[in-house]
């Protein structure tokens, strides 16, 4: 049996070795936590700041035999982790945080939005697509332009077609790779908020003011936070946040991307169970980050201090921007957090800067 709270020395075993990885295992040194990395990638930015990498496919058997007894509890860092990898884990004894659950909700954006709604959080009207000839029909309830997105596997907007018009539909369809598909209708949005939220084993949660998202072809360019909102919006987003985590039964820190639209409403857009893109903010903004708070509630520590420090907007570097670091490096306003990726390829996240714009 694993006590809770996992005292210092215990091992945090992280799926996947991303930066995301390489920031939680940061935060867990600082508290005394170890942690190991299951990860196909033989060099990956987490490696390279943890006790242990196993180097396997995720569904390697003496792989995940091997990395479920070096841990005390498991997590991951990104959504997409094979669900049959966890159903192994958990059968090998591991306790795995958030749960299998709330990975199948985020896996699936059809299973995610009909979830979303039964728990009382609205989304874009959609339709479940599995053909191409289904798209046509679905268009015309939902009105056009309409979003097709793969169910599965999409990130950084990869796996999206607009469909503009009656007749794009077969050439729409084959472009996201003729798989199963979503079709949504458009959000006519004012903005793209997300609010960063976490959980604990005892259910406590803590939740961060809000960030403001602006997104460049797909990707996230910059978060600006805490953005400005009235209490109406705070609490909405509160509300939404903990709906879905207890309907989830949900540990750790979760991503909610949200659209509010000119009345004020906030829909979901998608949820990511695991800490988020639009909460590296945190880290030079907030009391305790959104990595420690992860750490925190799998380890089944108490949640930390969501109090804000500062303002900050941050900014991520995509591509050759990263080259700039020794400019940043020089700023006094600016908090450098590079990835160590080996290889910069255009437009991918080597690394973000946090600026710092004053006390709030
Ligand atoms: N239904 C929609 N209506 C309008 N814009 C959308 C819609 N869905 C996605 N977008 C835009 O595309 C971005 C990426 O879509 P998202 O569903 O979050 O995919 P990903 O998993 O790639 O992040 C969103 O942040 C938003 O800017
Ligand atoms: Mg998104």
């Amino acid at each position: 049996m694993t006590d809770f709270p996992l005292a210092p020395g215990s091992t945090l075993g992280i799926l996947g070795g991303g930066q995301l990885g390489r920031m939680l295992a940061l935060a867990a040194a600082r508290l005394g936590l170890d942690c190991v990395v299951l990860t196909p990638d033989p060099d990956s930015p987490a490696s390279r700041v943890v006790k242990q990498t196993f180097v396997a496919p995720y569904d390697d058997p003496a792989a995940l035999a091997a990395f479920a007894a070096a841990c005390d509890v498991v997590t991951y860092e990104f959504e997409n982790v094979p669900a049959q990898c966890v159903d192994a884990l958990i059968a090998l004894g591991a306790l795995v945080a958030p749960g299998p659950q709330a990975l199948s909700a985020a896996q699936d954006r059809v299973a995610e939005k009909t979830f979303l709604n039964g728990a009382g959080a609205a989304t874009v009207a959609f339709a479940s697509i599995d053909h191409w000839e289904a798209i046509g029909p679905a268009a015309q309830g939902l009105g056009y332009p309409a979003l097709l997105k793969t169910r599965r596997e999409g990130y950084d907007g990869k796996g999206q077609i607009w469909i503009e018009k009656s007749g794009d539909e077969a050439e729409a369809f084959a472009a996201i790779g003729s798989r199963p598909a979503i079709l949504e209708a458009r959000a006519d949005f004012v903005r793209e908020l997300s609010v960063i939220a976490a959980r604990g084993r005892d259910g406590e949660i803590a939740i961060y003011p809000l960030g403001e998202n602006h997104h460049e072809n797909g990707v996230l360019r910059r978060t600006t936070a805490p953005a400005p909102a009235d209490q109406a919006t705070l609490e909405q987003a509160e509300r939404i946040a903990a709906q879905i985590m207890a309907g989830l039964d949900y540990v750790g820190v979760m991503g909610v991307e949200l659209f509010q639209l000119a009345d004020g409403q906030l829909l979901v857009n998608e949820i990511a169970p695991r800490v988020h893109n639009s909460g590296h903010w945190t880290q030079d903004g907030c009391a305790v980050d959104q990595f420690e708070q992860h750490v925190r509630a799998v380890a089944g520590w108490p949640l930390g201090s969501t109090a804000v420090m500062a303002r900050v907007e941050m900014l991520n570097l995509l591509g050759d921007e990263v080259e700039a670091w020794p400019r940043l490096a020089a700023d006094p306003d600016s908090r450098l957090h590079l990835y160590g990726k080996r290889e910069t390829v255009a437009g991918r996240k080597m690394g973000h800067v946090n600026r710092m714009r004053g006390p709030v």
